[in-house]
């Protein structure tokens, strides 16, 4: 029987070879928001890791947008060009189909990287003033954050749109939105984040407009023929948090709006959230706005073993699946679902003699 993983599936106006993507990571190994040679030799290994995509970590519009000083961002000219080497190479060497994220930290930026231990960035280290939808700080580690004003939202807005105009320049298939992991975005769309008391705050309806005026203004400058989704949050894991009905109404919303797809994530608005984590725990948000809407619908989140993606896909509860953690442990994952599924996943030829197909009887001549 055929692998439903391995089919291909069109989003937007792009066509997949199968329904497997590379979740975004951040890399935390940028220059001033440019990308380095870490991202060439990164990227360009997943690009020929037999996913049918490729999306590029959380990349911010703004350089206040960045969660710390060494994330990626698309603001710059001098950010435009040193991508431009890394899309090169993946385009020419690898198979994936690229995509990029689109950010803004909001209260969680101007942070220390992981390794650095996290947590909020000192006045000695750098730090910067973070924005956010209310004067909420994300713990009681990290200073309230100023309240994006109406010329602050149509700043964002604006560096969304223009991040985008540079990601199409660039040659990528893909633009995902973040509208999840207690980011900006998020925080608009979450009560847990945004006490506002005007237009953007209050009702669910004001609380997804930040979100959706940013959606509408990459949608009218990112081409259509192109893939356009957002990240969205399945579950605060909360109370008075979002819920999977909330991220029905909004997955409904962005469709209306004309982007192509959405990945169902959840988390991160709150330390006091308690995820309940374990293999596919965010599938059921998935499959639940698969269910209410016509978008195509992604899901990510423990998922590791081939015949786990499989099911997922061949059940309906979602059409794609990306996995993270598994493609840094193993950035050949997908040629391994696809020996485990009997499926091809595309392979360059310079590594051809590898595959098990060829083994049999197959001289090692150089
Ligand atoms: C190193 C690392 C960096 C991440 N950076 C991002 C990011 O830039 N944007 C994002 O939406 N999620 C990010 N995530 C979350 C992943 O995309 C994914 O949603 C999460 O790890 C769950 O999937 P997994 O169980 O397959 O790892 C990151 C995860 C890891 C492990």
């Amino acid at each position: 029987m055929s692998s439903h993983l391995f089919s291909p599936i069109t989003i937007g106006g792009v066509t997949l070879r199968n329904r497997i993507a590379v979740s975004p990571m951040c890399q935390y190994s940028a220059e001033g928001g440019s990308a380095t040679d870490w991202h060439l030799q990164h990227l360009g290994s997943l690009s020929l890791s037999g996913a049918g995509l490729l999306i590029l970590e959380a990349t911010a519009v703004e350089a206040a947008g960045r969660i710390t000083p060494a994330c990626l961002g698309l603001y710059s000219d001098a950010n435009e060009a040193a991508l431009e080497r890394v899309v090169a190479t993946c385009r020419r060497w690898g198979n994936a189909r690229l995509g990029i994220q689109l950010a803004h930290a909001g209260r969680k930026a101007s942070s220390k990287v992981p390794w650095q231990g996290g947590g909020p960035l000192a006045a000695g280290e750098g730090a910067w003033q973070r924005v956010g939808a209310s004067a909420i700080p994300f713990d009681d580690r990290v200073p309230a954050p100023e309240p994006l004003d109406a010329a602050g939202l149509l700043r964002v807005r604006d560096a969304f749109a223009a991040a985008a105009r540079r990601a199409d320049r660039l040659g990528f298939d893909l633009v995902e939105l973040h509208g999840a992991h207690g980011y900006l975005l998020h925080s608009f769309h979450s009560p847990i984040g945004n006490r506002r008391t005007d237009d953007y705050g209050g009702s669910a309806e004001n609380r997804m407009r930040f979100p959706l005026e940013v959606a509408a203004a990459v949608r009218a400058v990112w081409p259509r023929e192109k893939a356009l989704g957002m990240r969205i949050t399945g579950s605060d894991w909360i109370a008075g948090g979002l819920t999977t009905e909330d991220a029905v109404v909004f997955a409904g919303a962005l469709e209306r709006l004309g982007l192509d797809y959405v990945c169902v994530s959840s988390g991160g608005i709150s330390p006091e959230a308690r995820v309940a984590v374990g293999p596919g725990y965010q599938v059921p948000f998935a499959a639940a706005v698969k269910a209410a809407t016509g978008i195509a619908v992604q899901t990510v989140g423990m998922i590791v073993a081939p015949t786990q993606a499989e099911a997922i896909v061949a059940d309906g509860r979602a059409d794609c699946v990306a996995l993270a953690r598994a493609f840094l442990d193993d950035p050949r994952w997908g040629w391994r679902a696809a020996d485990a599924l009997g499926a091809e996943a595309p392979c360059p030829p310079q590594y051809a003699r590898s595959r098990p197909a060829l083994w049999p009887g197959a001289a090692l001549r150089s």
